[in-house]
């Protein structure tokens, strides 16, 4: 990639303008229970003990077979963690727990209707279903170890019995974000070459019960046109042995999960010895092209790592309860729901809805009443729940040691808030940047050593070195100064490789600071993480936001070339491009400009098509702001659209000096559309 084509983003120029602040710290009582309060964990995680200081995460899991070799560097940037060790991902969240704490519940489920009952699921009852369903999945669905399934759920306790299950007989999972469309789904199915597909006939948003069987119809028949073909659909009742979809059952392909089941009540599966760096999953994510990634994550680095940042920066005890906010079908929800509370033997809790239905109070009822203690969140639900109830949490009666942001910058004033209303002054933060990419965190304060800074995620976790380059390769070392940051080091966490796309993986992360490619030594080989940010005296970093064409809506993260290449499925629409807009609850939002073909007349009717359009192909959550219909677009001399004057002008910005475009005059013309709109 040449440097000139990156931009930095608007997130950028806001954020780096706030102020430093005061140090946050966290209070004795929380140190006097913290999992790490020994300040030479930084010592002996220096780069000088690297790689071995990861086997003390590794010893937190249990192994059938310990590794040869920490650390496998013979075909960068392709590392192999744990070599030679074996184990399995479901046994390590689920049986390894039975001795001491079956009885003990894993699984809060909280449906969204506040009169439905919440189900408290234990670790022997988690044991039984998700044994159940890996026969299942054996046996009626022919799965095994190294396919692919593709998964397509709402929050619902099923989903992670689901993922335990394949888990379990060493099937790669690829769970997709249940709000996804059809479309998106099927071309994760493809990608993939899931032949199952692995749904559920409803489920409830804002007090709605939606139709969710019909994305897998019509994702089952994307994928029959461009040649994958899924044979068996297994579909998860929201109320089991009631179908609550319209939506037909299609013969001898579509199964009940609950009638099925029947046939393998009491069987019990031997978990899979599955190598280290054998696959666990797929999680999908946005990129610079309009195709999505499949991020390939192996079994025991992953594992290993989640497991580390549960305990020691998520401060995660046996008897906590925790609850994370985010949706299991983003990689929070697989690291910070799923595989890090469950390893550790705590209890999770999954809540089906809405954090604001039916009211600005039932996050804290839910909190108040499964006593919660910890709590992770992102800055644009916080945002949310400020705007709409900033008294409320007073009202309840929960008690918070931790709480966590993650997914986008947030701004002091609201972290304030966060600390002061929603933690009661009483809960240490910490604010984690990291990635689907990444496994686990890469930046975060130790909430036991060191103090918090609000507006800055902190300094890389222990084990993580972070450093920032400018465009040309330098370090830079001065505070303040915004640059790429980039890990130095490899971690059990990373991807292994982008499924199906080795070279896109290379090209993508590497290659930008790669010293030497032929060379096997990890020093040579830095990992680019795509945003910007800038380092304070203290070595805490702020994250200033992405520096390639990926926005950040509401934590999800969006390719501005999916949602371009959306709107050009309208036949009408010659040319679009998006740009993000600073929203005061969303952080940021895309907005739409698009060219109409030669002779097309602009009409209501294109717009809506259009906003139909990106929903369909990609979700609601990739719904633009505004969509704007322009004569053309402004453009360099050799064609290519300029992205940052629409920025500039959706933000009401000063576009600059634009008289080496094409077409200047178009500035004007698009600026007095937008701006008296
Ligand atoms: C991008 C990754 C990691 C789970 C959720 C998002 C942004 C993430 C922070 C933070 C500022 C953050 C970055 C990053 N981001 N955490 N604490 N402060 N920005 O995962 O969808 O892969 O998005 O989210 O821009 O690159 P993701």
């Amino acid at each position: 990639m040449s440097t000139k084509d990156v931009k930095k983003t608007t997130e950028a120029q806001i954020a780096v303008h706030w102020q430093e602040e005061d140090y946050y710290y966290p209070s004795s009582q929380f140190t006097g229970q913290a999992n790490l309060t020994d300040p030479s964990i930084r010592k002996r995680f220096s780069l000088d003990n690297f790689p071995d200081y990861y086997t003390e995460f590794a010893e937190l899991l249990t192994w059938y077979k310990y590794w040869d070799e920490v650390l496998d560097t013979s075909d960068p940037p392709c590392w192999k963690w744990f070599k030679g060790g074996k184990l399995n991902a479901s046994f390590n969240c689920i049986d390894r727990h039975l001795n001491k704490n079956k009885n003990k519940t894993a699984i809060h489920f909280v449906p969204e209707l506040e009169e439905e009952r919440v189900d408290h699921i234990t670790y022997q009852e988690l044991y039984v279903r998700v044994n159940e369903f890996a026969a299942l999945l054996r046996d009626f669905a022919g799965l095994k170890k190294g396919d692919r399934v593709t998964i397509h759920m709402p929050m619902s306790a099923e989903l992670p019995i689901t993922m335990l299950a394949c888990a379990r007989l060493g099937v790669i999972h690829s769970v997709v974000f249940g709000g996804f469309s059809a479309s998106a789904c099927a071309d994760r199915i493809i990608d993939s070459n899931s032949r199952v597909l692995i749904s559920m006939d409803a489920y409830y948003r804002s007090g709605k019960l939606l139709n969710h069987k019909q994305n897998a119809d019509e994702a089952v028949q994307i994928s029959k046109n461009e040649g994958q073909i899924v044979d068996k659909v297994l579909v998860w009742q929201r109320y089991p042995g009631k179908y609550s979809s319209e939506t037909p059952m299609v013969e001898n392909r579509d199964f009940f999960v609950n009638d099925v089941i029947k046939n393998y009540y009491g069987e019990r599966i031997e978990p899979e010895h599955m190598l280290a760096e054998d696959p666990l999953f797929l999680m999908y994510t946005s990129g610079t092209t309009g195709k999505p990634k499949g991020c390939q994550h192996s079994t025991g680095g992953y594992l290993a790592y989640v497991a580390g940042m549960s305990k020691y920066i998520q401060d995660i005890h046996p008897e906590d309860v925790y609850w994370c906010m985010a949706d299991i079908g983003w990689i929070t929800g697989h690291s910070f729901i799923v595989y890090g509370p469950l390893a550790l033997c705590a209890s999770t809790v999954i809540y089906e809805g809405v954090p604001t239905y039916p009211d600005a109070g039932r996050s804290w009822r839910i909190a108040q009443d499964l006593d919660v203690n910890i709590f992770h969140t992102a800055p644009t639900a916080i945002r949310a729940l400020r705007k709409i109830g900033p008294d409320e949490p007073a009202k309840y009666n929960y008690h918070f040691k931790h709480m966590t942001t993650v997914g986008e910058p947030i701004e002091p004033e609201v972290w304030k808030w966060y600390e002061s209303v929603v933690g009661k002054g009483k809960a240490t933060i910490v604010d984690t940047w990291w990635q689907t990419e990444t496994g686990g965190f890469l930046c975060s304060t130790v909430p036991g050593i060191e103090p918090m800074k609000p507006g800055s995620a902190g300094p890389g976790v222990p084990g993580i070195h972070p450093i920032i380059y400018d465009d040309d390769g330098n370090e830079i070392t001065q505070s303040g100064i915004a640059g790429n940051i980039c890990i130095q080091n490899p971690w059990p966490g990373g991807f292994q490789t982008i499924w199906g796309d080795r070279d896109r993986y290379v090209e993508s992360y590497y290659a930008r600071y790669c010293k030497d490619p032929n060379s096997k030594d990890w020093r040579d080989w830095p990992y680019l993480a795509g945003d910007a940010a800038t380092r304070s005296e203290d070595g805490y970093y702020r994250i200033l936001g992405r520096i390639d064409d990926v926005i950040n809506v509401s934590g999800h993260r969006l390719g501005t070339k999916e949602i371009e290449s959306a709107a050009l499925v309208v036949e009408e629409i010659a040319e679009a491009a998006v740009v993000s807009v600073a929203h005061d609850i969303k952080g940021t939002e895309p907005d739409l400009y698009v060219a109409l073909k030669p002779g097309i007349e602009s009409s209501d009717e294109i717009v809506q098509k259009v906003s139909d359009t990106i929903c369909s192909q990609i979700g609601k959550i990739a719904k633009p702001r505004k969509i704007w219909l322009v004569p053309d677009m402004p453009k360099t001399r050799s064609g290519k659209i300029m992205r940052r004057v629409l920025g500039s002008i959706s933000n009401s910005q000063d576009v600059g000096d634009v008289m080496t475009l094409a077409n200047p005059e178009i500035v004007e013309t698009i600026k007095n559309m937008v701006q008296n709109t």
